[in-house]
Parts: C-alpha cells; sequence; structure tokens
C-alpha cells in the first residue's frame, strides 16, 4: 500500500518501516551511550509517540523507567488561544534524569510547555526524543539532543501520526500528496 486516502487527503509513503527502525535503533544506542548509569524516566507524550516509543525501548539496554502523559488542550478563561495542560504525571520527579519523548517537533511550543511544566517539579535534568523534527517550522529555541529524522514541512501520518484521528496504525510515514 504506497498510497492511501483518509478522508480527502491523499497520502503516499516518504519513510519506509526500514529506515524509520534504522534511525530509531541509531537515537536508542546515543542514550544507551549518554545516559548509562543515570536511570533515566522516560516520559513518552500520547497519543502520537506510541509507536516510537515502543520500538526505542525495546532498544534501550540500560536500567531505566516510563511512563506516559497526555496533553489536554483547553480554552484558557482570560487567554486568547489553547492551553495545553500537562497530565498523567504521578512519578516524583525530583533529581530525575527525564528523557521526552515525543512523536513530532513542529513550531515546538508543545514541547516548550512539556518543559516549562516539567520544570516546576525539580528534575534533574530533561533530554529530548523526537522521532521527527521540521526545522523550517520551528518557532522557539528548543535543544533537542535525539532526532530520528529531519522532514520538509509537509504533512505526514502513520506509524503512530493522524489526520483527524485516523492513520495512525500505518507502519510506514507517509506524506501528504498535493493532487
Ligand atoms: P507543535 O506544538 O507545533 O510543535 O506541534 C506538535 C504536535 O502537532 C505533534 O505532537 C503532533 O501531534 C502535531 N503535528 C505536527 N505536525 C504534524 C504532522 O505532520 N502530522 C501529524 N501531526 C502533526
Amino acid at each position: 500500500m504506497s498510497v492511501i486516502q483518509i478522508k480527502d487527503k491523499k497520502f503516499a509513503v516518504s519513510i519506509p518501516e526500514e529506515t524509520i527502525l534504522k534511525e530509531v535503533s541509531r537515537v536508542a544506542a546515543e542514550i544507551n551511550r549518554d545516559l548509562a548509569g543515570k536511570n533515566p524516566l522516560f516520559l513518552s507524550v500520547l497519543n502520537g509517540s506510541f509507536m516510537f516509543t515502543a520500538d526505542l525501548m525495546k532498544r534501550i539496554n540500560i536500567p531505566c523507567e516510563i511512563s506516559f502523559v497526555k496533553l489536554a488542550s483547553y480554552q484558557g478563561i482570560a487567554s486568547t488561544g489553547k492551553v495545553k495542560e500537562v497530565i498523567g504525571i504521578t512519578e516524583d520527579l525530583t533529581d530525575r534524569t527525564i528523557v521526552i519523548v515525543e512523536d513530532i517537533v513542529d513550531t515546538g511550543l508543545t514541547m516548550q510547555r512539556l518543559l516549562e511544566t516539567l520544570g516546576t517539579r525539580r528534575p534533574k535534568e530533561i533530554h529530548i526524543a523526537t522521532l521527527l523534527l521540521k526545522p523550517e517550522k520551528l518557532k522557539v529555541d528548543l535543544d533537542i539532543e535525539y532526532v530520528a529524522m529531519q522532514i520538509p514541512n509537509d504533512f505526514i501520518v502513520g506509524y503512530g501520526l493522524d489526520y483527524d484521528g485516523l492513520g495512525r496504525n500505518y507502519k510506514d510515514i507517509y506524506t501528504v500528496v498535493n493532487d
């Protein structure tokens, strides 16, 4: 299936599973090397990063823990835009080495919000691992140490990422086709 239709849009395979897994393995090796002895706590950001998290964690071979967070969007009472609240952190983050596991960093605003929230819980250090980065869209200054793949500024689905809730189940990454 190299072309799929989701609602009004067509998508074509742009990154096959084999390539994804090669880059995920590389990132895992970097983390194994850099964070050995630190008992990192991986915080996977649902829903989009579930596939990346599973494949990454299968390749992490240092002692570590894993937990899952979600971002709930709600309309701020007095604010102009949507506020994203981080939900699901039950662990004590004090003095911990945290690795945020995210599906994609686009403008970076979501990641910035996560960093602000986690920062208030006094972790020792926070590292970022993202499957994908759209460097052309990045609006904020972020230190993203672990990037599996950089992609152009096109909309993608598959391997956990969705279009309107659909498409997360595909094992490859698909890019929208303009026709
Ligand atoms: P940011 O706050 O602009 O960095 O957006 C990050 C979030 O937007 C990601 O966690 C995704 O949920 C979503 N997103 C950004 N680009 C895409 C895409 O191309 N496909 C699917 N979701 C995307």
